[in-house]
């Protein structure tokens, strides 16, 4: 969108005619949300100092916007904002309020984000201690902080201040939410994913839930450092992924599934072509040969989607050496599957699920999606036969994430598959809001363990345990 437009929107009573009024529809009952309840956090920043501040920050607002150069570059990022600040100063002084330093530039900055920014959120989002930003309706904003999730003291005026930044956010990429469409993916420029809910599907007014794309990237060393795996476990994942085992990753949503597929693909041998298939594109892989696909939604017509089933199936045709899929979720599973089952082994995947075994019948519903008249057996041998190895990831009570269990898939056993572990997290205690425990071997040897000598991938002793493990305090 240009700035002309983003201007546009954040001015008052500027509509043009007939376009619709950038609002949501009405929420449950016909009725903005009612303001907060008097007590709790938002009490706190809802003082009638603040709201004189919001008054005077508001009216200040209105008139830089309406006095902004109409013929200034939009472009010019820079030359707008100086011109913004000029603005703010002059004006400033007319209004002859009495104002401390600290107070006037978060005025300013207020301001600033508010024509140039995500508004209320921007704070947030440069916030490199915040990993997530979550809108629920115009009082409420909570953030993730080292995997807790806390309630912040940003707040929007109301419902249609919250869908003028939705608007700013999916505006660029041509997409829309209106009550034809109440929901919607996005990314913002810098990659973080977006979803978008509004009223009448969100009873609390507009909300919005942005992952942030994390400017650093967890590493092999920081696994270990942070106790989401020990090196032992890191040693046998990367010997997993060397000798070419179909590994699938299960978790809970934010659990950490995509930050250790990249950390697993990162082990694919540099000389190998790797096709990654994503929804949104957040994998960043450190090797030079890789092809990346990202998936399609439909347009306002419902036309033009294309799927992650869709991508497997093509890259089956573009000669794969790797193929990594960034999350499955439907059909695509039985591709995913019979394409494992057809050489091309060493695929990476991940999934939702709280325990292996839970991801093993999550995939046989996700097969059924598949529309594929199969028994059920057939569903489970393509299974048993395709996965190697379930590595399930976990985020725990006091926010730390922990690699639970790292799970061999053995085959089939009458009607069950066989699953045994080779790695577990055992927790002992919950001490001061922390989280004891001991990630260790189970002590067994998977049986696929001749493959790693196949390929001549040699594990140091003791890898598979004296039962004595590693304590984590
Ligand atoms: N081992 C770890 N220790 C601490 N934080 C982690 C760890 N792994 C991932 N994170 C953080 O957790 C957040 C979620 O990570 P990630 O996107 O990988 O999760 P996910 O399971 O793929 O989420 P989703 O279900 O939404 O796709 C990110 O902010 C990431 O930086
Ligand atoms: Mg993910």
């Amino acid at each position: 969108m240009s700035l002309l437009k983003r201007i546009e929107g954040s001015r008052p009573q500027n509509t043009p005619p007939g376009a619709a009024p950038v609002a949501p529809p009405p929420t449950e009952g016909g009725q903005q949300p009612p303001p907060p309840p008097p007590q709790g956090p938002l009490s706190q920043t809802a003082t009638p100092v603040r709201d004189a501040m919001r008054d005077v920050r508001s009216a200040l607002q209105t008139k830089i916007i309406n006095n902004l150069d109409p013929r200034i570059d939009l472009t010019d990022v820079k030359a707008v904002r100086a011109s913004i600040e000029e603005m703010f100063n002059r004006f400033l002084e007319d209004e002859a309020v009495v104002i401390t330093r600290v107070e006037r530039q978060r005025m300013l900055d207020g301001i600033l984000d508010e024509i140039l920014g995500f508004g209320p959120i921007q704070p947030l989002l440069g916030d490199d201690t915040v990993t997530e930003v979550m809108v629920n309706g115009p009082y409420r904003v909570y953030v993730e902080r080292k995997g807790k999730l806390q309630l912040s003291d940003v707040t929007f005026l109301n419902d249609e201040h919250v869908m003028r930044v939705i608007e700013r956010i999916i505006a660029p990429i041509g997409r829309r939410v209106d009550e034809s469409k109440p929901y919607e993916d996005a990314r913002l420029p810098d990659g973080s994913r977006v979803n978008i809910i509004i009223p009448p599907l969100a009873l609390n007014g507009p909300v919005v839930t942005i992952r942030k794309f994390p400017k650093y990237r967890i590493q092999v060393a920081d696994y270990v450092k942070f106790g989401t795996a020990t090196e032992e476990m890191m040693e046998f994942m990367r010997a997993c992924v060397e000798a070419r085992l179909n590994m699938f990753i299960s978790g809970g949503t934010g659990s950490g599934k995509t930050t250790l597929l990249n950390i697993l693909s990162s082990f694919i041998p540099e000389d190998e072509r790797i096709i990654t298939i994503e929804d949104a594109a957040e994998l960043r892989l450190v090797q030079d040969h890789v092809v990346r696909l990202e998936s399609r939604a439909a347009n306002i017509e419902g036309k033009g989607a294309v799927t992650i089933m869709d991508l497997v199936k093509n890259s089956l045709r573009m000669r794969p050496e790797r193929i990594v899929v960034g999350e499955i979720r439907g059909g695509e599973a039985l591709s995913m599957l019979q394409a494992m089952n057809t050489g091309h082994d060493g695929s990476l995947s991940t999934g939702h699920a709280n325990a292996p075994r839970d991801m093993l019948s999550r995939l046989e519903t996700m097969c059924l999606m598949a529309g594929v008249d199969l028994p059920a057996r057939a569903i489970k041998e393509q299974i048993a036969s395709a996965l190697d190895v379930i590595v399930q990831i976990s985020r725990l009570k006091d926010g730390s994430r922990k690699i639970t269990h790292i799970t061999e898939v053995q085959g089939m056993e009458g009607d069950a598959i066989v699953l045994q572990d080779v790695f577990i997290f055992e927790q002992t205690a919950f001490i001061d809001g922390k989280v004891v425990g001991k990630l260790r071997p189970t002590g067994i040897r998977p049986k696929f363990s001749e493959k790693f000598e196949a390929a001549g991938i040699r594990l140091p002793q003791g890898v598979f345990g004296d039962m004595s493990g590693i304590s984590l305090r």
